[in-house]
């Protein structure tokens, strides 16, 4: 791609007028005048270290009111922006690709309000998830939505990804717990629709557009949420199966057995655990080693009889050779190191250098044939070892299994084009081929910018274009990107 000619470039006279706005402390400059202030880089290279953008100009707003200002006047002067969360996004849609400015949401972080009875809380989207959902424990309630990044990523950016992570099947989608949003539009018009309402059916819900939307048709500065009471007990199993077979029957007995009090159900294939292992140096949970490993947790109000559930299964599916071995944990140190076999996972597989990371939702019959099938491909072309003219380290499977949402990653020495060519389209002609979805959860970005006709069809993304015109007449936002 090349930069648009249509955006203008950043001048000593731009960041006067920023500067005049925020404060001096609001912005990191590099290379426009010659007071560079802090390291800029950190703004331009994505989590996964792919993606590299050159901007000279990080601002950070502390008030829905400033974001409201920067983006009227990148509009009237035709400034290309990327609003900027906790980085942690996946698709290397939060980092600029040339010289956008960047709008880090940071600093807008508080809690605005939270109501005990019904659980509904009114928060900045800059602030942080594990530190929201630090606030909702001390009121025994929770936030809808956990995953590994939760200690970085920002509300604002969950909401803008439509995060799924790790209890979707127990707490649904944020289509679902969102129940307002405030939000800024490229022309300066802040959009308030902070409903705290849990039924209203007064029109086109507009809030949805900007759930998942990625930063391509406003700035969301505030959301409104559905926080459900926090469980009192937490129960958390960790299995070893024998093959992709025994692993749907188990999922199909938990689902059965443990009903009500199911909250994840999680995959990892033995190649993902032994990469973590090989970073963590940690001791396995389970003695012997098996293809496949679930993590089930469970939450309820009652933990003996949860517990019991939980055991009554466990002794079910043992019984039944469906799961050949597990472990329980018996108390809270356990319940986090067992949930680290599996949130661990994306750090551990970034240890060597780089990933290439598919997020697949696929019919659940096959949701690992396509592991094998890449497997098998890129160790044909004899891209695989343990040396390091192989760029390939392993290729892993692991994913919400109770979301048939599969993760897909192949983890390399170094971002290499001959690896990326067996995987691209390959990976995505499969998935289209069983009607998939070439992002359950981590959105398009610049990463799949190229396949989004695998996963929707012509006349739908013409209906995209047309909504992103009406938002976004200059296309200032995160330009580049998928849409
Ligand atoms: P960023 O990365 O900063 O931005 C993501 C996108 O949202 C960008 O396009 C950006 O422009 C836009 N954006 C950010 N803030 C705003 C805003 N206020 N208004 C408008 N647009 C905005 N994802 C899952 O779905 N499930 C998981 O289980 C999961 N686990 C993860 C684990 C790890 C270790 C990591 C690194 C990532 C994981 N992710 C997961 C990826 C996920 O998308 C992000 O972690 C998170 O939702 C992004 O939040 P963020 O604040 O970091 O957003
Ligand atoms: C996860 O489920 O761990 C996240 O989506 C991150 C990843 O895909 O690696
Ligand atoms: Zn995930």
């Amino acid at each position: 791609i090349k930069r648009d000619s249509k955006f203008a470039e950043i001048t000593e006279d731009h960041v006067k007028f920023f500067k005049e706005l925020l404060g001096k402390e609001a912005a990191v400059i590099d290379g426009v005048t010659k007071d560079a202030t802090d390291d800029i880089e950190p703004f331009n290279g994505d989590w996964m270290r792919k993606y590299r953008g050159h901007t000279k100009l990080v601002l950070k707003p502390g008030s829905t009111e400033e974001v409201s200002n920067i983006l009227k006047y990148c509009n009237d002067n035709m400034l290309a922006v990327v609003p900027q969360g906790g980085n942690t996004g996946l698709v290397g849609g939060s980092v600029p690709v040339f010289d956008e400015i960047v709008i880090n949401m940071s600093r807008i972080n508080q809690i605005r309000s939270f109501d005990e009875v019904s659980g509904t809380l009114v928060v900045d989207a800059g602030a942080i998830l594990e530190v929201v959902d630090g606030y909702l424990a001390e009121r025994g309630n929770i936030f809808p939505l956990d995953l590994g990044a939760k200690g970085s990523c920002q509300i604002g950016g969950n909401v803008a990804t439509n995060a799924g992570g790790l209890r979707l099947l127990r707490y649904g989608s944020l289509h679902g717990s969102v129940l307002g949003i405030e939000a800024v539009l490229p022309d300066g018009t802040i959009v308030d629709d902070l409903s705290k309402l849990r039924k209203n059916n007064t029109g086109y819900d507009l809030k949805q557009l900007f759930i998942g939307a990625e930063g391509t048709i406003g700035i969301i500065t505030g959301v409104s949420i559905l926080c459900p009471q926090r469980s009192k007990a937490i129960n958390v199993a960790f299995l070893g199966l024998e093959s992709y077979e025994k692993v749907q029957e188990a999922f199909k007995a938990a689902k059965g057995q443990l009903s009500e009090i199911l909250s994840a159900f999680e995959l990892m294939d033995n190649q993902s655990q032994n990469l973590v292992q090989q970073v963590t140096k940690n001791k396995r949970p389970l003695e012997s080693a098996h293809p496949f490993y679930c993590l089930i947790e469970t939450s309820g109000s009652n933990s003996e009889h949860d517990n019991e559930k939980l055991q009554s299964f466990l002794e079910d599916v043992m019984e039944k050779e469906i799961v050949s071995d597990g472990v329980v944990a018996e108390n809270e140190t356990q319940v986090r190191n067992l949930w680290g076999w599996r949130e661990g996972i994306p750090e551990s597989l970034g240890h060597w250098g780089g990933v290439y990371k598919y997020d697949l939702s696929i019919p659940i019959s096959e949701l690992y044939s396509l592991v094998e099938e890449t497997r098998e491909k890129i160790t044909k072309a004899g891209l695989i070892g343990d040396t390091d003219e192989h760029p390939v380290v392993d290729v892993v499977g692991y994913g919400h299994m109770g979301d048939s949402n599969l993760h897909l990653n192949v983890a390399t020495r170094r971002y290499d084009k001959n690896v990326e060519k067996e995987l691209e389209p390959f990976v995505y002609e499969w998935i289209s081929k069983r009607s998939g979805s070439i992002s359950a959860e981590h959105g398009l970005g610049l990463a799949k910018k190229a396949y989004i006709g695998h996963s929707r069809s012509d006349t739908m993304i013409a209906l995209m274009k047309q909504i992103k015109k009406l938002y976004d007449p200059n296309g200032i936002m995160n330009p580049y990107k998928y849409i």
